[in-house]
């Protein structure tokens, strides 16, 4: 299948700029908006109200996040917090048990909403719990951390791991607003800041040149975790998203294109049990690995090819892989979800900007791609 995806472009620089974005998102049974704006946590009562929220609001959130930020959050909600444990180990169905406890203690109803303040652990869990309790209830989506900011806070996917492989279990389940405020990416390590901003790279080669141009040039700006470089890249990496998830709620075939870097990404993280990169530094690899693949079969131009290269090697160091098999990665993606009746999916770049799904991608030139980004044989 041949998909490509051609959004508006984003503003120019010289344009005034703009204090919040506000973006709305179609979905099969509405539509819910993402408020985007320096210091919109603080204002989250308010802006929870004006969506209508029911009353008793349940905030689910993580130590290390109400650490920095709870001061401020709580006021957003009368109920006591319901705090998690932090790390990717408790994104399991034992922590959406702690939830349905607590939401149970206290008597929550059908006129109850769980407000997920998190990054994407946090927002994947809660989003579960909510799903789930009492056949549903609305969750409102705070991320805290760039990847959540830009990716996972917007499309209503929510979910569990299972001992034997990741988001095996979970529910479509829209927020029913989500609330993005960039200022509190300032107490986010840097690494994991950069992790997030993978999944910005990515939309801007699938879907956006200016998104891309712009990523590389405010670099350190970005670092710097500055306003008036957070708020254009991450309403545009918002406003991508949405635009695809609108269009294919079910991934059926263009949110396909959101898998960009994810194919050889997800089998890296396999190989290595987890732990050895982050899922974005994983992602960047398999960006890369899938623009060599591109280039050799004359898709892509060698420019753009070493385009993207350099804009990820301008962004700092990433684990190595001159260690790591590529034998043992193709076994890997050979066990992936987008493995479709027996065919790989593979999303391609065809320029920065735009991309297209192929299911024809051989062992062999997947192997050549991933010696040439550095993995042995
Ligand atoms: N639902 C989706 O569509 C979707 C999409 C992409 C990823 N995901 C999921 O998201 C998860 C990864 O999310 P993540 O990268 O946000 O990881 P994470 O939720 O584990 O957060 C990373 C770390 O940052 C800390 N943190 C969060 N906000 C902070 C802040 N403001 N200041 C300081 N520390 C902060 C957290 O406590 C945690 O230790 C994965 O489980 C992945 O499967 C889901
Ligand atoms: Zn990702």
């Amino acid at each position: 299948m041949l998909l490509s995806y051609h959004p508006k472009d984003m503003g120019s620089s010289r344009q005034p700029r703009k204090e919040s974005v506000r973006l709305s998102v179609r979905t099969s049974t509405g539509s819910y908006p993402i408020e985007i704006a320096d210091g919109s946590a603080g204002r989250l009562r308010a802006t929870l109200d004006s969506v209508g929220v029911p009353a008793r609001r349940f905030i689910v959130s993580s130590q290390t996040v109400w650490r920095f930020h709870g001061e401020d959050l709580q006021r957003a909600a009368d109920e006591e917090p319901i705090l998690l444990p932090d790390g990717e180990r408790y994104k399991q169905l034992a922590t959406v048990g702690r939830i349905y406890d607590a939401l149970i203690r206290a008597n929550a109803d059908r006129a109850s909403a769980i407000i997920a303040i998190g990054g994407g652990v946090t927002g994947d869990v809660a989003g579960f719990a909510a799903a789930t309790y009492l056949r549903g209830i609305p969750i409102v989506q705070v991320p805290t951390t760039l990847l959540a900011q830009v990716d996972s806070a917007v499309g209503g996917k929510v979910g569990v791991n299972h001992p034997m492989g990741k988001n095996l279990i979970g529910a479509f389940h829209p927020p029913v607003a989500v609330v993005v405020d960039p200022s509190l990416l300032s107490t986010l390590p840097r690494r994991e800041f950069r992790a997030g901003l993978y999944e910005v790279v990515k939309y801007g080669v699938i879907a956006s040149r200016k998104l891309f141009e712009r990523t590389a040039h405010d670099l350190n700006a970005l670092f710097a975790r500055e306003p008036a470089a957070l708020l254009p890249v991450v309403s545009e990496s918002c406003r991508i998203k949405a635009h695809i998830v609108e269009q294919d709620e079910r991934e059926s075939g263009l949110r396909r294109m959101l898998n960009f870097g994810h194919t050889a990404g997800h089998a890296l993280e396999a190989i290595t049990k987890y732990r050895r990169f982050l899922h974005g530094e994983a992602v960047a690899y398999g960006m890369l690995a899938a623009a060599e693949l591109a280039a050799t079969r004359g898709v892509l131009a060698s420019a753009d090819r070493d385009a993207l290269a350099a804009h990820i090697m301008q962004m700092g160091p990433l684990p190595p892989v001159s260690d790591l098999s590529a034998t043992d990665v193709i076994e890997a993606t050979k066990r992936d979800k987008k493995v479709i009746a027996g065919r790989l999916h593979f999303v391609l770049p065809t320029a920065i900007g735009s991309a297209t799904t192929v299911s024809d991608v051989s062992p062999e030139e997947l192997t050549h791609a991933l010696l040439a980004i550095g993995l042995k044989e």
